[in-house]
């Protein structure tokens, strides 16, 4: 029997290499650590060992239906795990490393846990643009299960001390390389030769997926949950949460964009990229706030603002 989840006392180590030794011997032990992504900080197990990845279940109090993305370092480790059809291999070759996902169906002898893909033909692969993620698969030479690294269903951290918020207690090691730059989980497809099907939008927006790959983009068949993860009520602040407000009403936290002036803005003038950076930080802000409330800025819907507004929509369900 694994201990308590409960009862970790949580080190918080600055990136470098004593810090890396030092997680990679916890991963090697089957012990789940937070590392960053360019995206949001993950909670990283060997994606091979199913105690390690019900370790990670277990930590963030997630329902086991929900499975995980394999982050990898190379092609090589990616094509033993995933079976890449053409426009795969495409889309690896132009995004990679960097914000996407890619849906495939799992190769019979991947020797990942079947945890991992929680019962589906298919598993999420990835291979992460950030300096800490990559030394760490290294280190430790086996792929990394990795979900954001927060309590199901509560907002993403990109920070090491939201790891530490809502992970705190549960994990043994943060490991801290600063805030993380994109700030919005990476983009899922399922890539197919007729087209492709956008599973989450983040980063890599639908028109950079149509441009590089020469094929249509779909959204994910509506009410159907292809990504379980893509659940109404996600990245959920405690508070209740007010969309495309234009200016603060009674008990409210106003999180501004643009010409809209809040208590904090995501950006002031109005860019997106930087908005989607601060997003979830800034709603850790308002959730810590002593207003009852949030409302939020309208966020246009083109480039990262479908993403942006994506996770909005979640965090007021
Ligand atoms: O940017 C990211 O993707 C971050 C960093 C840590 O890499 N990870 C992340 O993981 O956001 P998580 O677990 O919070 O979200 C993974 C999503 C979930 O919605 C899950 O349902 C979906 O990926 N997913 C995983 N495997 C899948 C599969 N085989 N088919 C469809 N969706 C899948
Ligand atoms: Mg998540």
């Amino acid at each position: 029997m694994r201990e308590n989840p409960l009862l970790l006392e949580t080190a918080t180590c600055r990136y470098g290499m004593e810090a890396l030794a030092r997680a990679a011997e916890l991963i090697r032990l089957g012990q789940p650590v937070a590392v960053p992504t360019e995206t949001v900080y993950g909670l990283a197990a060997d994606a091979r060992d199913s105690d390690a990845v019900a370790a990670i279940y277990a930590a963030k109090g997630r329902p086991d239906y929900n499975p995980l993305i394999v982050h990898v370092t190379d092609m090589e480790m990616a094509r033993g795990l995933a079976v890449f059809d053409e426009k795969a291999e495409q889309l690896a070759a132009r995004f990679w490393p960097g914000p996407l996902t890619l849906v495939m169906p799992v190769r019979e002898d991947a020797g990942l846990s079947p945890l991992v893909m929680a019962g589906l033909p298919t598993v999420a692969i990835r291979m992460p643009a950030h300096r800490a993620m990559q030394a760490l698969i290294r280190e430790s030479g086996v792929p990394l299960a990795a979900p954001s690294a927060n309590r199901s269903g509560a907002i993403s951290p990109t920070s090491a001390e939201h790891v530490l918020g809502s992970l705190g207690g549960r994990i043994a090691m943060i490991l801290d390389d600063g805030p993380t730059t994109k700030g919005i989980e990476s983009t899922i497809i399922a890539p197919g030769m007729e087209g492709l099907r956008l599973l989450r939008p983040g980063p890599v927006t639908a028109a950079m997926l149509e441009e590089a790959s020469g094929l249509p983009v779909s959204a994910g068949a509506a009410g159907k949950i292809e990504a379980p993860g893509q659940m109404e009520s996600h990245y959920a602040p405690s508070k209740p949460v007010r969309l495309c407000a234009e200016e603060r009403e009674a008990g409210e936290y106003l999180i501004g964009f643009g010409s809209v002036q809040g208590d904090i803005s995501l950006s002031e003038t109005g860019d997106l990229e930087e908005a989607a950076a601060n997003l979830f930080a800034a709603l850790h802000i308002a959730d810590a706030s002593s207003s009852t409330r949030i409302a939020v800025a309208s966020i246009p819907v083109e480039g990262i603002g479908a993403a942006i507004n994506d996770r909005l929509k979640r965090a007021a369900a």
